[in-house]
């Protein structure tokens, strides 16, 4: 491996790097009181030692069996950690608590777009799990069967999620935005037993009839033997006698027991299924597992946003993603933290409803994406102004590279310039914070900064030589990391061909990125056929089969553009069937259809009617060569055109 060690900088006068460009420090008393108040130290340490490392974290949550060896590196790429261990990150999440004072401790605080709101202990969330686990066992689900979760933002989805893991069941959580042909098409692919859902979802003031799409995608389905409903707007819904079950009347049944216990894991036993989009074709799913995954969230969180028992933990992203699963649901449990979660949208009512919520519930730190901070920064400051935002101590940001104006808005009106902000880059894959600051570092407006300890990555040109600083070229990371995918479900070349066949040994990330003299890292964005909408990954070949499934279109492709609020937005560009004409009520109606089919955020921003599109000779679309049209920038080496 060419080795990238860990970047030391060279102090000035006051002890601080000398480093390019705008740098922000955090206060002193910020340093001095975090769990890791030396970077390079533990940088180093990490780096020289990376089993021992993760050793030292994994030792600081409960295992049945200790592992006999840390990392397996035996059948590359498809790397192991603690193997031989036995573990279930439920009893990490929950049981061991049960014994101390943990338990009266707020685990989940929760609130409704309504404004009702829970604060669930862990005692009572341990017993919620327990008998919906038992539940589940009543209706068949056994380990290694996966079970699909299509909910909203209510506590009962991290009672799913756990219920499921406590059994060694493997959920997969589709996003609850998503609609019929994506929910219908994740089902069909994990061949899921059993589904849990909502009568609906409230958010932006209406209702989301969660019920209904699942019923719909469910004439696909025929895997599903039942669905279980958690009731939440209390609207209507049609309920199949046999199949459909109410959350409520299984939870009330007298004969179920509030003990469970949790079933004993391997490490390397499958956790989750999460669907993601990729490079070509299908949505595809990652796994991850009971151990590795459990080690590598835990001590990321910890360590990255310095949390501790007595913080509120704010995640404002979805559980349905992979943000929710590590950081609103798993790595607050495992810190012992309490973890709010919102259902609704950010400015409904009115757009100081987050810094509303701040106030209330005295929120220490903040994590969101910038999408979000851009979207909320459009209202002015007077909105955040009204409110007391002085429990904040941290801000956090994922999803997407953010821009220096809206990091600095977030750092001088919502942090007061007191909170550092922790620019985090992962993925779905990495299932843990990658590329990313610490408290205690320096910070540049728009860099996650430097790899977390015991990482490595690389800037590579097309033949995989590592590229000069300042240049841009593809990110790959060169060691591997408890909480890595293992493989993709069902699809084993798949995972070495797209992550690992690039280049031999390292880790394609699917980003470019630049890195600074500073060692510092600049993701710029994805270079695949992936388009980050509003921080949202969606696939380009799902949007297009979304729109030649109606009628009028021929074929489709779809293009990511730069928005101000979504960062990227959706192009579509298509040729009409014979027949059809060109106009916007066309236009209008398709996006509506990939709406319908796909969901909401995968509406195009604009579709515009062409009678050819650019292909390369073997008929593959050249979505490179669209979107530096549409940009009016030079095309690029375009020998491989077909015209
Ligand atoms: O392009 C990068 C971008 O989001 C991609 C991963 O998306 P997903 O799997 O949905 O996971 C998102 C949440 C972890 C990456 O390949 N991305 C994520 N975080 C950042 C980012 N780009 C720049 N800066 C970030 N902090």
């Amino acid at each position: 491996m060419t080795a990238t060690p860990a970047t030391s900088m060279t102090p000035t006068a006051d002890g601080r790097p000398e480093m390019e460009g705008e740098v922000f420090w955090p206060a002193p008393e910020v340093v001095q009181h975090t769990i890791v108040p030396d970077w390079d130290a533990l940088a180093q340490r990490a780096d020289h030692d990376l089993e021992g490392f993760w050793a030292e974290q994994a030792r600081e949550l409960d295992w049945y069996t200790p592992w006999d060896k840390v990392l397996d590196e035996s059948n590359k790429p498809f790397f192991k950690w603690f193997t031989g261990a036995k573990v279930n990150i439920v009893y990490n999440c929950l049981d061991r608590y049960m014994h101390t004072a943990i338990r009266n401790q707020v685990a989940l605080i929760w609130e409704g777009e309504k404004g009702d709101s829970r604060e669930i202990s862990y005692a009572a969330l341990n017993r919620e799990v327990c008998r919906f686990a038992n539940v589940l066992k009543g209706l068949g689900v056994a380990k290694g069967d996966r079970v699909t979760i299509y909910m909203g933002r209510v506590p009962e989805i991290a009672v799913a999620m756990l219920a499921c893991a406590k059994l060694g069941a493997i959920h997969s959580v589709v996003y609850g935005g998503f609609s019929v042909d994506a929910l219908a098409g994740r089902i069909d692919d994990s061949q899921s037993r059993l589904a849990i859902t909502c009568d609906g979802a409230f958010l932006n003031g209406k209702i989301v009839q969660l019920k209904q799409i699942m019923d719909e995608a469910l004439t696909r389905c025929p895997s599903i033997e039942h669905v279980v409903v958690v009731k939440r707007t209390g609207a209507g819904v049609a309920m199949q006698s046999g199949r459909d079950l109410w959350y409520h009347d299984l939870m009330a049944d007298p004969a179920i027991s509030d003990v469970c216990p949790t079933e004993v894991m391997d490490a390397e036993d499958p956790l989750y299924i999460l669907y993601t989009s990729g490079t070509t074709g299908e949505p595809k799913a990652i796994v991850h597992t009971h151990g590795g995954y459990m080690v590598g969230i835990y001590a990321t969180l910890k360590m990255v946003f310095d949390l501790h028992p007595e913080d509120r933990w704010w995640c404002a992203a979805d559980p349905g993603w992979v943000t929710g699963h590590s950081y609103i649901v798993y790595s607050p449990l495992l810190n012992a933290a309490t973890s709010l979660m919102y259902e609704g949208a950010p400015a409904f009512p009115q757009p100081d409803r987050w810094w509303a919520l701040i106030e209330k519930y005295r929120i220490s730190i903040l994590y969101t994406a910038p999408t979000a901070i851009r979207g909320l920064m459009r209202f002015g400051d007077d909105w955040p102004g009204r409110h007391d935002l002085s429990s904040l101590r941290l801000l956090g940001t994922v999803g997407e590279p953010i821009n220096p104006e809206a990091w600095k808005w977030y750092h001088r009106v919502i942090g007061h310039e007191r909170c550092p902000i922790m620019d985090t880059w992962w993925q779905t894959e990495t299932g843990m914070f990658m590329i990313t600051p610490t408290p205690v570092v320096g910070l540049k407006p728009g860099s996650g900064t430097r790899p977390f300890f015991g990482l490595r990555a690389e800037i590579l040109d097309e033949a995989g030589n590592p590229v000069p600083d300042g240049e841009e070229g593809y990110l790959v990371l060169l060691r591997p990391w408890p909480a890595m995918l293992r493989t993709v479900y069902q699809d084993p070349d798949r995972y070495v061909r797209q992550y690992w066949g690039r280049y031999p040994g390292k880790y394609v990330t699917g980003d470019s990125a630049k890195r600074d003299r500073d060692g510092y890292y600049w993701v710029i964005g994805r270079v695949d056929d992936v388009i980050k909408v509003s921080g949202y990954r969606l696939g380009t070949a799902e949007i297009e089969s979304a729109l030649v499934s109606h009628p009028a279109v021929a074929e489709a492709a779809t293009i990511g553009l730069p928005h101000d609020v979504k960062g990227t937005a959706i192009h579509a560009y298509c040729i009409l069937r014979q027949g059809e004409t060109p106009s916007d009520a066309l236009a209008a109606e398709l996006r509506e259809h990939v709406g319908r089919h796909m969901g909401p955020i995968a509406k195009p921003e604009a579709i515009t009617f062409v009678d050819k599109l650019p292909k390369t000779r073997s008929g593959k679309i050249m979505r490179r060569v669209l979107k530096a049209r549409a940009l009016g920038l030079p095309e690029g080496d375009i020998s491989t055109l077909e015209e």
